[in-house]
Protein backbone atom coordinates (compact mmCIF):
# COMPACT_ATOMS: atom_id res chain seq x y z
CA UNK A 1 0.00 0.00 0.00
CA UNK A 2 1.44 3.77 -0.72
CA UNK A 3 2.03 6.66 2.00
CA UNK A 4 0.67 9.50 0.89
CA UNK A 5 2.35 12.80 0.93
CA UNK A 6 0.20 16.33 1.68
CA UNK A 7 2.00 19.70 0.52
CA UNK A 8 1.18 22.48 2.24
CA UNK A 9 -0.30 25.57 1.53
CA UNK A 10 -1.33 24.12 -1.17
CA UNK A 11 -2.88 20.98 0.39
CA UNK A 12 -1.98 19.03 -2.96
CA UNK A 13 -1.06 15.22 -2.21
CA UNK A 14 0.67 12.98 -4.42
CA UNK A 15 1.24 8.72 -3.55
CA UNK A 16 4.86 7.44 -2.69
CA UNK A 17 5.36 3.97 -3.57
CA UNK A 18 7.69 1.59 -1.67
CA UNK A 19 11.20 2.88 -1.99
CA UNK A 20 10.70 5.85 -3.92
CA UNK A 21 11.89 9.08 -2.55
CA UNK A 22 9.77 11.80 -2.38
CA UNK A 23 10.71 13.88 -5.36
CA UNK A 24 10.74 10.69 -7.43
CA UNK A 25 7.07 10.24 -6.67
CA UNK A 26 6.23 13.95 -6.63
CA UNK A 27 7.33 13.69 -10.21
CA UNK A 28 5.73 11.01 -11.25
CA UNK A 29 2.53 11.95 -9.99
CA UNK A 30 3.33 15.54 -12.32
CA UNK A 31 3.87 17.64 -9.47
CA UNK A 32 5.86 20.98 -10.72
CA UNK A 33 8.87 20.89 -8.08
CA UNK A 34 12.03 22.80 -7.53
CA UNK A 35 14.95 20.48 -8.86
CA UNK A 36 18.12 19.92 -10.34
CA UNK A 37 21.54 17.57 -9.26
CA UNK A 38 18.66 15.07 -8.04
CA UNK A 39 21.25 13.57 -6.13
CA UNK A 40 21.64 15.86 -2.54
CA UNK A 41 23.91 18.48 -4.02
CA UNK A 42 22.40 21.40 -5.16
CA UNK A 43 19.59 22.12 -2.49
CA UNK A 44 16.73 23.16 -4.77
CA UNK A 45 14.42 20.65 -3.76
CA UNK A 46 14.27 21.77 -0.06
CA UNK A 47 10.97 21.32 1.67
CA UNK A 48 10.37 21.70 5.85
CA UNK A 49 8.86 18.34 7.39
CA UNK A 50 5.88 18.91 9.53
CA UNK A 51 4.53 15.74 10.02
CA UNK A 52 5.30 11.96 9.70
CA UNK A 53 8.19 10.00 9.60
CA UNK A 54 11.46 9.95 7.50
CA UNK A 55 12.21 5.98 6.90
CA UNK A 56 15.10 6.30 4.78
CA UNK A 57 17.68 9.42 4.26
CA UNK A 58 20.31 9.08 1.72
CA UNK A 59 23.82 10.63 2.52
CA UNK A 60 24.03 13.76 0.46
CA UNK A 61 26.87 17.19 0.93
CA UNK A 62 24.63 19.73 0.75
CA UNK A 63 25.12 21.22 4.26
CA UNK A 64 21.35 23.16 5.95
CA UNK A 65 22.22 26.05 8.08
CA UNK A 66 21.65 25.62 11.81
CA UNK A 67 18.47 27.80 10.86
CA UNK A 68 17.27 25.26 8.41
CA UNK A 69 17.86 22.11 10.77
CA UNK A 70 15.94 23.92 14.00
CA UNK A 71 12.70 23.56 11.73
CA UNK A 72 13.05 20.33 9.86
CA UNK A 73 14.40 21.25 6.57
CA UNK A 74 15.05 18.06 4.04
CA UNK A 75 15.96 17.14 0.95
CA UNK A 76 13.06 15.63 -0.83
CA UNK A 77 15.83 13.91 -3.37
CA UNK A 78 17.10 12.63 -0.39
CA UNK A 79 14.17 11.20 2.03
CA UNK A 80 12.15 7.93 1.47
CA UNK A 81 8.87 8.35 3.81
CA UNK A 82 7.94 5.53 6.47
CA UNK A 83 4.55 7.33 6.75
CA UNK A 84 2.03 9.76 5.37
CA UNK A 85 3.68 12.92 5.61
CA UNK A 86 3.07 17.03 5.39
CA UNK A 87 5.76 19.05 4.10
CA UNK A 88 5.74 22.52 3.02
CA UNK A 89 7.40 23.17 -0.38
CA UNK A 90 7.12 25.61 -2.89
CA UNK A 91 4.89 24.34 -6.16
CA UNK A 92 5.87 25.44 -9.42
CA UNK A 93 3.05 26.88 -11.19
CA UNK A 94 4.17 28.70 -14.22
CA UNK A 95 6.76 28.92 -16.81
CA UNK A 96 7.73 32.16 -15.21
CA UNK A 97 9.15 30.15 -12.32
CA UNK A 98 11.98 28.17 -14.03
CA UNK A 99 15.29 28.97 -14.43
CA UNK A 100 16.56 28.94 -18.27
CA UNK A 101 18.80 25.28 -18.17
CA UNK A 102 21.48 24.59 -20.80
CA UNK A 103 22.42 20.67 -20.83
CA UNK A 104 24.81 18.90 -22.75
CA UNK A 105 23.09 15.18 -23.77
CA UNK A 106 23.23 12.42 -25.80
CA UNK A 107 21.45 11.08 -28.15
CA UNK A 108 20.05 8.03 -26.70
CA UNK A 109 17.66 6.73 -28.97
CA UNK A 110 16.27 7.29 -32.98
CA UNK A 111 13.28 5.52 -33.79
CA UNK A 112 12.02 5.74 -37.29
CA UNK A 113 8.51 5.41 -37.18
CA UNK A 114 7.52 6.34 -40.57
CA UNK A 115 9.55 6.92 -43.72
CA UNK A 116 8.63 10.46 -42.70
CA UNK A 117 9.28 10.79 -38.80
CA UNK A 118 11.59 9.81 -36.48
CA UNK A 119 11.26 10.35 -32.34
CA UNK A 120 14.60 11.40 -31.06
CA UNK A 121 15.40 10.61 -27.47
CA UNK A 122 18.48 12.57 -25.77
CA UNK A 123 19.64 11.50 -22.39
CA UNK A 124 20.42 14.13 -19.80
CA UNK A 125 23.29 13.58 -17.04
CA UNK A 126 21.65 11.72 -13.98
CA UNK A 127 22.08 15.20 -12.09
CA UNK A 128 21.73 17.43 -14.25
CA UNK A 129 18.07 16.47 -15.55
CA UNK A 130 16.11 19.31 -17.31
CA UNK A 131 12.76 20.69 -15.36
CA UNK A 132 10.11 22.04 -17.44
CA UNK A 133 6.37 22.24 -17.63
CA UNK A 134 4.29 19.56 -19.98
CA UNK A 135 3.52 21.95 -23.31
CA UNK A 136 7.34 23.70 -23.03
CA UNK A 137 9.59 23.73 -25.87
CA UNK A 138 13.76 23.74 -26.08
CA UNK A 139 16.43 24.74 -28.34
CA UNK A 140 18.43 21.94 -29.73
CA UNK A 141 21.76 23.18 -30.85
CA UNK A 142 24.09 20.57 -33.32
CA UNK A 143 27.68 21.47 -34.44
CA UNK A 144 27.48 22.80 -37.88
CA UNK A 145 23.53 23.78 -38.04
CA UNK A 146 21.43 26.67 -37.29
CA UNK A 147 19.69 25.67 -33.37
CA UNK A 148 16.27 24.12 -33.65
CA UNK A 149 13.08 24.86 -31.44
CA UNK A 150 11.45 21.65 -30.52
CA UNK A 151 8.67 20.99 -28.33
CA UNK A 152 9.09 18.19 -25.85
CA UNK A 153 6.57 15.20 -26.34
CA UNK A 154 7.37 13.48 -23.16
CA UNK A 155 6.34 13.99 -19.75
CA UNK A 156 8.20 16.56 -17.32
CA UNK A 157 7.87 13.11 -14.79
CA UNK A 158 10.76 12.06 -16.32
CA UNK A 159 13.50 15.16 -17.36
CA UNK A 160 16.42 12.96 -17.95
CA UNK A 161 14.95 11.28 -21.13
CA UNK A 162 13.72 13.84 -23.29
CA UNK A 163 11.63 13.40 -26.42
CA UNK A 164 10.89 14.73 -29.33
CA UNK A 165 9.17 14.46 -32.92
CA UNK A 166 10.83 15.33 -35.60
CA UNK A 167 9.12 15.45 -39.29
CA UNK A 168 12.09 15.11 -42.32
CA UNK A 169 11.25 17.97 -44.45
CA UNK A 170 12.47 18.40 -48.09
CA UNK A 171 15.75 20.71 -48.25
CA UNK A 172 15.70 21.34 -44.55
CA UNK A 173 19.38 20.88 -43.50
CA UNK A 174 18.23 19.91 -39.25
CA UNK A 175 15.75 17.60 -40.05
CA UNK A 176 17.68 15.79 -43.07
CA UNK A 177 20.64 15.45 -40.80
CA UNK A 178 18.64 14.07 -37.85
CA UNK A 179 17.18 11.85 -40.50
CA UNK A 180 20.59 10.30 -42.00
CA UNK A 181 23.56 11.66 -39.96
CA UNK A 182 22.45 11.58 -36.26
CA UNK A 183 24.22 8.78 -34.16
CA UNK A 184 23.24 7.23 -30.90
CA UNK A 185 25.45 8.70 -28.05
CA UNK A 186 26.28 12.60 -30.51
CA UNK A 187 26.38 15.17 -28.15
CA UNK A 188 23.24 17.79 -28.41
CA UNK A 189 23.43 21.09 -26.52
CA UNK A 190 19.85 21.64 -25.14
CA UNK A 191 19.17 25.10 -23.67
CA UNK A 192 15.62 26.04 -22.15
CA UNK A 193 12.87 25.43 -22.03
CA UNK A 194 10.89 28.60 -23.17
CA UNK A 195 7.17 29.01 -24.02
CA UNK A 196 3.89 29.09 -21.69
CA UNK A 197 1.38 26.84 -23.77
CA UNK A 198 0.73 24.84 -20.30
CA UNK A 199 -2.40 23.29 -19.02
CA UNK A 200 -4.76 24.94 -16.78
CA UNK A 201 -3.94 23.96 -13.51
CA UNK A 202 -6.57 25.70 -11.95
CA UNK A 203 -9.08 25.32 -14.68
CA UNK A 204 -11.93 22.28 -14.11
CA UNK A 205 -13.82 23.01 -17.13
CA UNK A 206 -13.44 20.24 -20.08
CA UNK A 207 -10.23 20.09 -22.11
CA UNK A 208 -10.49 19.44 -25.98
CA UNK A 209 -6.65 19.21 -27.92
CA UNK A 210 -6.45 19.92 -31.07
CA UNK A 211 -3.23 18.70 -32.99
CA UNK A 212 -2.57 19.41 -36.27
CA UNK A 213 0.04 16.04 -37.51
CA UNK A 214 3.81 16.67 -35.28
CA UNK A 215 2.04 18.95 -33.17
CA UNK A 216 0.89 16.40 -31.70
CA UNK A 217 4.29 16.31 -29.55
CA UNK A 218 3.53 19.03 -26.91
CA UNK A 219 -0.17 17.92 -26.38
CA UNK A 220 0.85 14.36 -25.97
CA UNK A 221 2.92 16.06 -22.78
CA UNK A 222 0.30 17.73 -21.90
CA UNK A 223 -2.00 14.75 -22.12
CA UNK A 224 0.79 12.87 -20.62
CA UNK A 225 0.88 14.97 -17.30
CA UNK A 226 -3.06 15.84 -17.03
CA UNK A 227 -3.26 12.20 -16.61
CA UNK A 228 -0.14 11.78 -13.99
CA UNK A 229 -2.13 15.08 -11.90
CA UNK A 230 -5.03 12.22 -11.83
CA UNK A 231 -7.24 15.11 -13.33
CA UNK A 232 -10.59 14.37 -13.23
CA UNK A 233 -12.47 16.41 -16.28
CA UNK A 234 -13.06 15.11 -19.64
CA UNK A 235 -10.28 15.12 -22.15
CA UNK A 236 -10.97 15.30 -25.67
CA UNK A 237 -8.27 14.73 -28.35
CA UNK A 238 -8.79 15.61 -31.85
CA UNK A 239 -5.71 14.64 -33.82
CA UNK A 240 -5.85 16.10 -37.85
CA UNK A 241 -3.49 14.85 -40.20
CA UNK A 242 -3.16 14.86 -44.08
CA UNK A 243 -2.73 11.34 -44.57
CA UNK A 244 -3.76 8.25 -42.18
CA UNK A 245 -0.06 7.21 -41.45
CA UNK A 246 0.63 10.39 -40.04
CA UNK A 247 -1.62 9.37 -37.04
CA UNK A 248 2.08 7.75 -35.72
CA UNK A 249 0.92 7.24 -31.82
CA UNK A 250 -2.73 5.80 -32.58
CA UNK A 251 -1.98 2.84 -30.35
CA UNK A 252 -1.18 5.15 -28.06
CA UNK A 253 -3.60 6.53 -27.90
CA UNK A 254 -6.34 4.10 -27.81
CA UNK A 255 -3.97 2.66 -24.85
CA UNK A 256 -5.24 5.80 -23.14
CA UNK A 257 -8.56 5.25 -24.61
CA UNK A 258 -8.83 1.86 -22.90
CA UNK A 259 -7.17 3.07 -19.36
CA UNK A 260 -9.02 6.15 -18.80
CA UNK A 261 -11.95 6.74 -18.42
CA UNK A 262 -12.50 10.32 -19.56
CA UNK A 263 -10.19 10.60 -22.38
CA UNK A 264 -12.03 10.91 -25.71
CA UNK A 265 -10.54 10.42 -28.89
CA UNK A 266 -11.27 11.04 -32.44
CA UNK A 267 -8.37 10.90 -35.48
CA UNK A 268 -9.71 13.12 -38.25
CA UNK A 269 -7.57 13.00 -41.62
CA UNK A 270 -8.08 16.02 -44.19
CA UNK A 271 -9.58 14.91 -47.87
CA UNK A 272 -6.81 13.85 -50.23
CA UNK A 273 -4.94 16.39 -51.99
CA UNK A 274 -5.31 19.33 -49.66
CA UNK A 275 -3.54 22.18 -50.49
CA UNK A 276 -4.83 24.96 -48.12
CA UNK A 277 -4.46 23.54 -44.84
CA UNK A 278 -5.67 26.72 -42.99
CA UNK A 279 -9.21 26.64 -45.07
CA UNK A 280 -9.50 23.09 -44.48
CA UNK A 281 -9.11 23.44 -40.61
CA UNK A 282 -11.56 26.20 -40.90
CA UNK A 283 -13.92 23.71 -42.87
CA UNK A 284 -13.02 20.60 -40.44
CA UNK A 285 -14.13 23.01 -37.12
CA UNK A 286 -17.80 22.43 -37.15
CA UNK A 287 -17.58 18.97 -36.94
CA UNK A 288 -15.16 19.02 -34.30
CA UNK A 289 -17.55 20.88 -32.16
CA UNK A 290 -20.68 19.12 -33.55
CA UNK A 291 -19.01 15.95 -32.30
CA UNK A 292 -18.18 17.08 -28.92
CA UNK A 293 -21.46 18.38 -28.39
CA UNK A 294 -22.64 14.90 -29.22
CA UNK A 295 -20.93 13.17 -26.52
CA UNK A 296 -20.03 15.75 -23.86
CA UNK A 297 -22.11 17.11 -21.26
CA UNK A 298 -20.60 20.78 -21.64
CA UNK A 299 -20.54 22.96 -24.28
CA UNK A 300 -17.37 24.41 -26.19
CA UNK A 301 -17.71 27.72 -24.41
CA UNK A 302 -17.70 26.22 -20.85
CA UNK A 303 -14.18 24.12 -22.06
CA UNK A 304 -10.76 24.88 -22.54
CA UNK A 305 -9.06 24.76 -25.59
CA UNK A 306 -5.75 23.59 -26.31
CA UNK A 307 -3.89 23.99 -30.15
CA UNK A 308 -0.65 23.11 -31.60
CA UNK A 309 0.56 22.81 -35.58
CA UNK A 310 3.02 24.97 -37.44
CA UNK A 311 2.60 28.67 -37.08
CA UNK A 312 -0.49 30.24 -38.72
CA UNK A 313 -2.14 26.48 -39.62
CA UNK A 314 -5.12 27.20 -36.32
CA UNK A 315 -5.55 30.86 -37.49
CA UNK A 316 -8.87 30.20 -38.76
CA UNK A 317 -9.81 27.55 -36.13
CA UNK A 318 -8.92 30.72 -34.07
CA UNK A 319 -11.71 32.48 -35.54
CA UNK A 320 -14.60 29.85 -35.77
CA UNK A 321 -13.70 29.92 -31.30
CA UNK A 322 -14.29 33.47 -31.31
CA UNK A 323 -17.14 33.21 -33.63
CA UNK A 324 -18.54 30.73 -31.44
CA UNK A 325 -17.91 33.16 -28.50
CA UNK A 326 -15.36 30.91 -26.39
CA UNK A 327 -13.96 33.33 -24.01
CA UNK A 328 -10.11 34.11 -25.15
CA UNK A 329 -8.78 33.14 -22.11
CA UNK A 330 -10.18 29.60 -22.45
CA UNK A 331 -8.12 28.99 -25.62
CA UNK A 332 -4.34 28.00 -25.28
CA UNK A 333 -2.06 28.30 -28.55
CA UNK A 334 1.56 27.07 -28.79
CA UNK A 335 3.41 30.50 -29.76
CA UNK A 336 6.48 28.96 -30.58
CA UNK A 337 8.66 30.28 -32.88
CA UNK A 338 9.94 27.42 -35.44
CA UNK A 339 13.56 28.17 -36.11
S1 LIG B 1 17.60 18.13 -6.43
FE1 LIG B 1 19.54 18.89 -5.88
S2 LIG B 1 19.58 18.45 -3.74
FE2 LIG B 1 17.73 17.57 -4.38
Amino acid sequence: MSLRATMHPSQHSFPVEYGETLLEAALRSGVALEYSCNNGRCGKCKARLLQGEIGEEIQSDFVFSQLEKSQNHILLCRCKPASDIEIEVHEIDNAAQIQKQEISTKVYKIEKINPELVILQLRTPRNQTLQFLAGQHITLHIDGLKPRNKSIASCPCNGMYLHFHIRNKNQDEFSNYIFDHLKTKDSVLVTGPYGEFQFDEGSERPAIFIAFESGFAPIKSLIEHTIAREKKQPLYLYWIVTHNQNHYFENYCKAWLDAEDNFHYLPLTLPEGTTDIAQSIKDIMPSIASHYRNSSDSTIQESDFYLNGPAGIFRTALEYLEKQDVPESQIHIDAMKRY
